[in-house]
């Protein structure tokens, strides 16, 4: 590939002095103190007051009873789906998932983190369609999917990129048909949403809710995640489980599948000195997505989208879709990717190479789960219903995959929150000489 820079198109663009992230951690000064803590009194271990404080704080922000610290969001979903397995189908036998046998239907538009722990528990997802309102779980594609598998009696939600889902449509879908639900918030710590008349913070709309405070997230302990409930029974679970389901013996004694997955103390100390700046965050990341719109409006792309009376995001990323008439020609192989310049075109290879070219990052639209691989054989329900197999030789057309759409048109554009005015010009003029 020829070097970006050379082209005449980016003529006069200089390349960033240090590089500009996707989404990097902000670190404030208060963190170290509390770090310090633990170190100094010794708690550095998996209990400790900063794990007590970041529960505490955590659970009183989002207005539930209880957070269980754990070592990351991934952990929490992990707990999260066999907790709800439990309830579901019963105790599994310890070589067994608690999903075993059955399907649970999932976002498909998502980091895999949100579903693999079905996979974990035994389970088959069933990947529901996205919609184009929040690029989230499409509400008339799970109906869809009840329609074909009337007995699924759980949904793994995401809210994509800090935008929540129209999760007042999933609930009620999912009451009608006896559902629960597990709310993924890894990437949306912050965000509100309005399912009747009060305003409610993600992490508090499933019967399981799980956030992340991983490296990139909008706040941060370089790991780290939480399980978020209102019910002491499933909290006090997820702590006997994630410290490898220890019974009140004088040695070491178990009824039940232990695991590892409590937070340490130290990385705590990181979290509790990032929730105060939560909000400052956020307000950073709003500022880069409207300055994104503005600077793009005269450009044939819009901006992620979500439902301006119903929600509020955290704007973690900020992401761009192209006009279907605007797409320049480019094939992605299973690793490796091609792309031609159109003049008065582009695509997201070309803005994600041209940014990369001047010390950018930016990145590709998350690749949907029915596209990956691992996944390729699990089934996948769109507003159409059956949204595999819905090819032909003999009839013109694929049918609706709206996830398959985003990721082929959609990036996401650098949305550090330390990103300067002037950086962020450079970006926008940037994707604005890929369109000459
Ligand atoms: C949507 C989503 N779910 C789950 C996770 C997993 O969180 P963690 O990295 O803390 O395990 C992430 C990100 O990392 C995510 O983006």
């Amino acid at each position: 590939m020829t070097d970006l820079r050379e082209d005449p198109r980016f003529k006069g663009i200089e390349p960033f002095d240090g590089k500009v992230w996707l989404s990097s951690p902000s670190m404030h000064g208060d963190e170290q103190r509390w770090v310090d803590e633990a170190l100094q009194t010794n708690w550095v271990t998996t209990a400790g007051s900063n794990i007590n404080e970041v529960e505490r704080q955590i659970a009183e922000y989002i207005g539930m009873k209880y957070a269980v610290g754990l070592s990351t969001g991934t952990a929490a979903l992990h707990m999260a789906t066999k907790l709800a397995g439990e309830r579901l189908y019963g105790q599994a036998r310890p070589n067994e998932g608690t999903l075993s046998g059955r399907r649970v239907f999932c976002s498909d538009l998502t980091f895999d983190a949100t579903i693999n722990p079905v996979a974990y528990e035994d389970g088959e997802a069933v990947f529901i369609d996205t919609e184009y309102d929040t690029w989230n779980m499409d509400p008339v594609a799970l109906e869809r999917a009840f329609e074909i598998y009337p007995d699924v009696r759980l949904v793994v939600v995401a809210h994509l990129y800090g935008t929540p889902c129209r999760m007042r449509e999933i609930r009620e879908i999912c009451d009608a048909h006896g559902a629960l639900i597990i709310e993924d918030a890894a990437e949306s710590l912050g965000a509100k949403y309005r399912p009747e008349d009060e305003w409610r913070e993600t992490g508090a709309l499933g019967d399981y809710n799980c956030i992340s405070f991983n490296g990139n997230k909008i706040i941060t302990g370089s790991g780290g995640g939480m399980f978020i409930t209102d019910s002491k029974e499933d909290a006090d679970k997820v702590r006997k489980w994630s410290t490898q389901s220890r019974e009140a013996a004088p040695w070491y004694q178990h009824e039940e599948i232990g695991y590892n997955y409590r937070m340490s103390n130290v990385i705590a100390g990181v979290i509790r000195g990032q929730i105060p700046y939560l909000r400052e965050h956020i307000e950073q990341k709003k500022a880069i997505y409207e300055r994104y719109k503005k600077g793009l409006a005269d450009l044939p792309v819009m901006m992620n989208p979500f439902d301006r009376e119903n929600s509020e995001p955290n704007f973690w990323l900020s992401c761009l879709l192209i006009d279907s008439e605007a797409l320049a020609p480019q094939v992605r192989g299973e690793q490796e990717v091609l792309w031609n310049h159109e003049p008065g075109k582009s695509s997201p290879t070309e803005i994600l190479d041209a940014i990369k070219a001047f010390g950018g990052e930016g990145r590709p639209i998350w690749k949907p789960m029915h596209m990956q691989p691992i996944y390729r054989i699990n089934p996948f329900v769109t507003v159409e219903g059956n949204g595999r197999g819905r090819t032909n030789a003999y009839i013109k057309g694929s049918g609706i995959d709206v996830g398959a759409d985003i990721f082929r048109r959609g990036l996401c554009l650098p949305s550090d929150n330390k990103m300067t005015e002037e950086q962020q010009d450079r970006i926008i003029e940037i994707i604005h000489r890929c369109f000459l």
